[in-house]
């Protein structure tokens, strides 16, 4: 029996990344999964790795319709809801404060916040109908201090976790619990694609990024989607019932402390100006 046994989860950005790898997690685990995207070649492909399991369905999160009928097609499909997974997203606009657009504040803010927002609002119903439920979304660390992605994309991050305990708390009464999921730096398309590379290409950087990464943070290998697929996967299952409203951080301790790794290193400059009078202080006659 998997820890998801009998389980109908909706998964948006299902295509890549950290959603097509908590697919196949919640798969394994014994879930049956929509997976949302609109990548539909990826999608297709995901849905054939997983017969009967993983269902593809065209979703772009930009349109309310379209996560209505992702969600409708968890009970459609396998009769029931018991998660959504609002991950889909991208790095969008990487303008600093002195440059910010209507329009990338307004891109940005509609495939982050605003999805994620109503993918909540379309999952109560169905998972009120189910007696409760799971839903999760995908924060940041970008969203928990600045230096970690692009300004807009940063506030938007930020909005997803107050957007979390506030939900939690309206939707608890119905058992339904409501967590996001802080990432570090995990080796998916979503850095390529911001430099402009065409997907088939990032595919085939995956693992220099992972390679890259790995000296980023204190666990010193780099971030995978199954890292941040675990985490979602706890947050899915029974096994996380009585926890609601929080903000998950799974990034091998990047955000632990300054520089985020070596002991002692924000104060490395301060040791090195001091150290040759320091040596010649203590040198004994
Ligand atoms: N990779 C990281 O280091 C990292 C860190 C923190 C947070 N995140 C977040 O994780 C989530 C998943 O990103 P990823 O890293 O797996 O990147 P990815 O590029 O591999 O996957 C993103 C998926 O979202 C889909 N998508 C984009 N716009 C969409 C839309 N309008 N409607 C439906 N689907 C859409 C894409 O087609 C793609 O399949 C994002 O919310 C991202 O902000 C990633």
């Amino acid at each position: 029996m998997g820890r998801l046994a009998g389980k109908v989860a909706v998964i948006t950005g299902a295509g890549s990344g950290i959603g097509r790898g908590t697919a196949e997690l919640f798969a394994r685990e014994g879930a049956r999964v929509i997976a949302a995207d609109i990548a539909d070649d990826r999608g297709r492909r995901l849905e054939e790795s997983a017969p009967g399991r993983i269902k593809y369905i065209h979703c772009n999160v930009l349109e309310e319709a379209e996560i209505v009928a992702a969600i409708a097609a968890a009970e459609a499909e396998f009769g029931r809801l018991d998660c959504v997974f609002n991950n889909a997203g991208a790095g969008g606009a990487n303008e600093t404060v002195d440059q910010i657009s209507a329009q990338g504040f307004d891109s940005v803010m509609h495939l982050h916040v605003r999805a994620a927002l109503f993918g909540i609002k379309h999952a109560v119903p169905a998972l009120k109908r189910a007696s409760g439920g799971a839903i999760i979304s995908t924060a940041s660390v970008a969203g928990l201090s600045a230096g970690y992605g692009p300004m807009l994309y940063s506030i938007a991050k930020a909005a997803i976790i107050h957007m979390t305990t506030v939900a939690a708390v309206q939707l608890a009464e119905h058992r339904i619990r409501v967590n996001c999921i802080c990432p570090g730096l995990i080796a998916t398309n979503i850095f390529a694609t911001a430099l402009g590379l065409p997907s088939q290409l990032a595919d085939t950087r995956l693992e220099a990024i992972a390679t890259a990464a790995s000296d980023s943070q204190p666990i010193r290998r780099g971030g995978l989607p199954r890292d941040i697929a675990e985490a979602a996967l706890y947050l899915a299952s029974d096994g996380s019932d009585w926890v609601t409203g929080q903000a998950l951080v799974v990034d091998g301790g990047l955000t632990l402390g300054p520089a985020g790794m070596q002991q002692m290193s924000a104060f490395a400059p301060i040791v090195q100006a001091l150290m040759p009078e320091a040596a010649e202080f203590n040198q004994t006659p």
